[in-house]
């Protein structure tokens, strides 16, 4: 999951190359490196660290030149470290190569090139590919490309100079992200969107197995057999104010503060505030194939996990249908009970998570149905299932996923309403109930974002704390399972989730004195019980911060501290619930210091296994 960058044209690539990857750290950070074609040779430049040591050690001597190639590293095969770092040459320095992914057999290609006496210089899969590069030359560039291609297996992104032809760059992909820019005497290359749109909007999207070999006034495009592929060539809507951070501290933030935002684009065109009802105008599945679906499996990572958790409420509640939810990285291994009348949900924000790519594909062998849940237009997963439903929350750039997690909800709610109303499974009242709920929510948010001062003080007070506990009870579990990950995965306080009626299973024994623990209490149908749970809690000397619906005066009777969340019904509260949560976390990682947008060991875009 690094960031990958290229540039041929006419003005300094240095200066494009560094702009580029400083909007595609988010892909991996430990280390970053660029090369440029100076005078005829290829320069490389790199060295462990954020990108910012990279420039401070380039201040005073950039390289000089209008083509080259740059790389964020997130470390799979070796260590962060200088000489780990991209690019990658072959010991001559003909060739230098920056990949994303994983070269899976490098293994044995490193072996064979040991035994003709070739030497390594880093611990990595990528320096394997810079040496087949020179070891398969046959005078012409793309053309070693292509042997080098019949020869790697694995996953990848890759960028290529040469420098006896210093007039191209040749790259190709197979399961990671690469787009092409499209400008007048100059191109680019690039892992995603941010990384270019300063500089054009005109871009397309590479399939796996293209080969492009860019010039600065032309791109070529052809398969491994050299049969030429044309691409449709899109504009970018969204513009570069979209990825940066308009004013706000961190993207975190900004995205926090989207989502009235992102809720509205992503119901656009689906709910009809008129007639109270949900379209999918994208979704050509016809009622007698939906009515065909006897079991629904949701499978994803992390937070979007966490929005499967919560989609498996509303599809059975809605839509009766029974639903199991995955890790994706889970899925594959358990040998699932998936067929033909199976739907398999994949939720994805960036569409390019290795796991969730590989369990569609499973699901897919196995004959089920699929739809993509994802933020990314044209990504990976959104071209590999057979239906997508786009989240229209905008570019995420923080790796704590905030506002990609409200949309996904929201379109789990959908399509929960949208299959339940199909197979007249939900009344026509209790949807217009939901959709008429659902029109109100971005206004809700909105509210809920303007006073924050409270969960700024409790993440004051309790921000030293090392351990924290979130507890509810149906849907609120789902949520408090997201409010942990996000606590921890920002301010590094150890954090968990349980269902409020299993922490007396043995999870009790660590309430002692002083411990926050949050319950959330927005489910009536388990209001009574979660407060039991809570007075549980209290009776251990625990810090309650209970949360409920403004008027709930009960929870403050027991709780320490109660938040309030507007007014909903109980399959909406997720989408107010989980604000907090977040909020709760970003402060409580700014009182601790923490790099909000680039926690440690973490990137946004998990493209290995
Ligand atoms: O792009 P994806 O939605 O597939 O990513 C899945 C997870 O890696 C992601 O949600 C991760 O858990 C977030 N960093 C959590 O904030």
């Amino acid at each position: 999951m690094c960031g990958i960058v290229g540039y041929i044209g006419y003005k300094q690539a240095a200066s494009f190359l560094l702009d580029g990857m400083s909007k595609l750290e988010y892909r991996g950070y430990d280390s970053a490196g660029v090369a440029v074609m100076e005078n005829g040779r290829i320069r490389v430049d790199k060295c462990v660290g954020r990108l910012d040591a990279l420039r401070q050690k380039l201040a005073g001597r950039m390289p000089v030149g209008t083509m080259g190639i740059g790389h964020t590293r997130w470390a799979t095969h070796g260590r962060p470290s200088d000489r780990n770092a991209h690019p990658h040459t072959d010991p001559s320095g003909n060739f230098v190569v920056v990949h994303n992914g994983i070269i899976e057999n490098y293994l044995s290609i490193k072996e064979e090139l040991l035994a003709k006496g070739h030497c390594f210089l880093s611990e990595t899969d990528t320096e394997v590919v810079a040496h087949l590069m020179a070891d398969l030359y046959d005078g012409d560039f793309e053309s070693t490309v292509k042997k080098v291609l019949q020869r790697i297996k694995g996953s990848y992104s890759l960028v290529f100079m040469c420098q006896m032809e210093p007039d191209k760059i040749i790259c190709t992909k197979k399961d990671n992200p690469l787009i092409i820019g499209l400008g007048e005497g100059e191109n680019y290359i690039a892992s995603d969107i941010p990384a270019i749109i300063n500089e054009t909007r005109r871009t397309f999207i590479m399939s796996d197995g293209e080969i492009a070999t860019v010039t600065a006034d032309s791109v070529w495009v052809q398969d491994i057999n050299g049969v030429p592929i044309s691409k449709k060539v899109f504009e970018v809507s969204w513009n570069a104010e979209a990825a940066e951070k308009g004013g706000f501290e961190h993207f975190m933030l900004k995205e926090i503060y989207e989502q009235p935002k992102s809720m509205r684009d992503t119901m656009t065109g689906r709910v009809d505030a008129e007639a109270l009802c949900i379209k999918f105008p994208e979704l050509n599945w016809s009622p007698e194939e939906m009515a065909a679906v006897d079991r629904i499996f949701i499978v994803a990572c992390g937070t979007a996990y966490h929005a499967g958790i919560v989609g498996k409420y509303y599809l059975e509640q809605l839509a009766k249908v029974p639903v199991e939810v995955d890790i994706a990285s889970e899925f594959r291994y358990r040998h699932p009970l998936v067929d033909g009348n199976s739907l398999c949900i994949v939720i994805s924000q960036s569409g390019e998570t290795s796991d969730t790519l590989a369990a569609l594909r499973e699901a897919k062998r196995l004959g089920a149905r699929t739809l993509a849940v994802t933020n990314v237009v044209g990504s990976s997963i959104a071209r590999d299932a057979d239906q997508v439903v786009y989240t229209y929350a905008g570019p995420e750039i923080a790796v704590a996923s905030t506002k990609a997690y409200t949309t996904q909800l929201l379109a789990m709610l959908m399509f929960a309403i949208y299959i339940g109303r199909l197979r007249e499974s939900l009344p026509e009242e209790k949807a217009k109930e939901l959709v008429k709920g659902l029109t109100l929510i971005p206004e809700q948010i909105h509210q809920m974002l303007e006073n924050v001062d409270q969960i700024k003080v409790f993440a004051r007070k309790y921000g030293s704390c090392e351990d924290a506990f979130f507890i509810g009870r149906s849907l609120d579990y789902a949520v408090a399972l997201e409010g942990a990950l996000k606590l921890k995965e920002i301010s590094y306080i150890h954090a968990e989730a349980y269902a409020a009626g299993e922490l007396k299973h043995g999870t009790l024994a660590l309430i002692v004195e002083g411990v926050p623990v949050i319950v959330l209490a927005t489910q009536e149908d388990v209001y009574d019980k979660t407060v039991s749970n809570l007075q549980e809690v209290k009776a251990r000397e625990a810090v309650v911060i209970a949360m409920g619906f403004v008027g709930d005066e009960n929870l403050a009777k027991y709780a320490d501290h109660v938040i309030y969340i507007p007014r909903t019904g109980k399959y909406l509260a997720p989408l107010l619930a989980v604000l907090p949560l977040q909020l709760l976390a970003y402060y409580a990682a700014l009182t601790r210091g923490c790099d909000v947008d680039k926690p440690r060991n973490l990137a946004k875009s998990v493209t290995v296994e």
